[in-house]
């Protein structure tokens, strides 16, 4: 059966982390907090224990883990050959959301790296994370703590939603920040790849490093096997709520005369619809479920409300949402990436 703790970021209690602490050391599997979504936690270094994890969330067994680290120095005892790159990155950037791909040690076991030769590392900013890593002594390996392709959770009634029953530990530490998925940045090769856009932009990077590139299949459609991406995870369909998500891009007036348009001949016919507006729009439309995502004039909020609006309309099992899209800059980038993701790539573009 699965607990569920409550915690107070600024008043953690001592018995709280011994409890999950305890849970790691003997094995078992432990949900936390973090900065950027709920993370799914097992001992890393501990084949049996992340092998667990790919249980839990049906997860494909050659989609590697992250593995979370509390002090800059920890990911000495995971990677090798480490770049003096990583070293400026992660003073700049840790702890925060960037989760950097280097060589592994012997010590990290395949069933946590996906069998790749490679690890990819995180320090979280989330003090409970953090915490937990600390008082446990133990480096945990977490995917995102949803049930494989369902929208990550920035809550903890996500995680329980999906994983009841098959975690032994939820620790609520309320809302994930954030709520995009770490930037990942592979270090292992002959030059800097982003491998999954986030919160940390490509040109907050190319400030500290200089050039990176991105893996081409980030903004390219579902990978078709022709080329394959460098995460493993990027290729399978992911972030999906339960209806048809359709996206349309254009001018605004466009925009919401077209989904209007769509939304009243769906409702007419009997099928559900919702719409995902932000602050500036969500007046403009007259059909439908209309819930505003975050305010145009602030990127941040519009990433951290893509992955609960998404639940929200399966909640209510919407059969139909339509969405505008979003600018394809800086953070919008990871906005886009997810979205498209989640719509399985239906994009309309309006003619201007
Ligand atoms: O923000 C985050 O990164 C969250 C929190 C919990 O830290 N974690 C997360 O994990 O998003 P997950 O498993 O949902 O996504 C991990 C991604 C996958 O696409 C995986 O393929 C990629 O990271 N990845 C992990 N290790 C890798 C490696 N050694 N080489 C290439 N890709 C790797
Ligand atoms: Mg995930």
């Amino acid at each position: 059966n699965t607990i569920m703790i409550k915690l107070d970021k600024d008043e953690i209690r001592k018995e709280d982390l011994e409890t999950a602490a305890t849970v790691l050391k003997n094995g078992g599997l432990v949900a936390f907090p973090t900065e950027t979504v709920y993370g799914l936690g097992a001992n890393a270094l501990d084949a049996q224990a992340s092998s667990k994890i790919y249980k839990a969330k049906g997860r494909p067994s050659d989609n590697p883990l992250i593995v979370h680290i509390a002090k800059i120095e920890d990911m000495e005892s995971l990677a090798k050959d480490i770049p003096d790159t990583a070293y400026r990155l992660a003073q700049v950037f840790w702890p925060g959301p960037l989760t950097i791909i280097m060589k592994k040690k012997d010590c990290v076991p395949y069933g946590t790296t996906g069998g790749l030769e490679t690890v990819g590392i995180r320090l979280p900013a989330n003090k409970i994370a953090r915490d937990l890593i600390l008082h446990s002594g133990v480096f945990i390996a977490a995917p995102s703590a949803n049930v494989s392709g369902k929208p990550s959770p920035t809550k903890a009634e996500h995680v329980q939603k999906d994983l009841s029953g098959r975690v032994d530990l939820i620790l609520d530490g309320g809302d994930a920040t954030l709520g995009l998925e770490s930037t990942i940045v592979d270090l292992s090769g002959d030059l800097p790849m982003i491998l999954r856009p986030g919160c940390i932009t490509k040109t907050m990077l190319e400030n500290v490093i200089g050039p990176i590139e991105y893996d081409p299949v980030i903004f390219s459609e579902e990978p078709s096997g022709v080329i394959k991406p460098k995460a493993p995870g990027m290729k399978y369909r992911h972030y999906a709520p339960e209806g048809t998500l359709v996206i349309y891009s254009g001018s605004m007036d466009k925009v919401t005369e077209e989904i209007n348009r769509q939304a009243k001949e769906k409702i007419e016919e009997g099928i559900s619809v919702g719409i995902i507006a932000t602050k500036e729009t969500k007046d403009y439309y007259k059909y439908g479920i209309i819930k505003a995502i975050g305010t145009r004039k602030d990127e941040a909020s519009i990433a951290a409300g893509l992955y609960r609006i998404l639940r929200e309309f399966d909640e209510l099992h919407t059969e139909y949402i339509y969405s505008e899209s979003f600018s394809d800059n800086e953070l919008g980038q990871a906005i886009m990436n997810r979205l498209l993701k989640a719509a399985g790539y239906r994009i309309i573009k309006l003619e201007e």
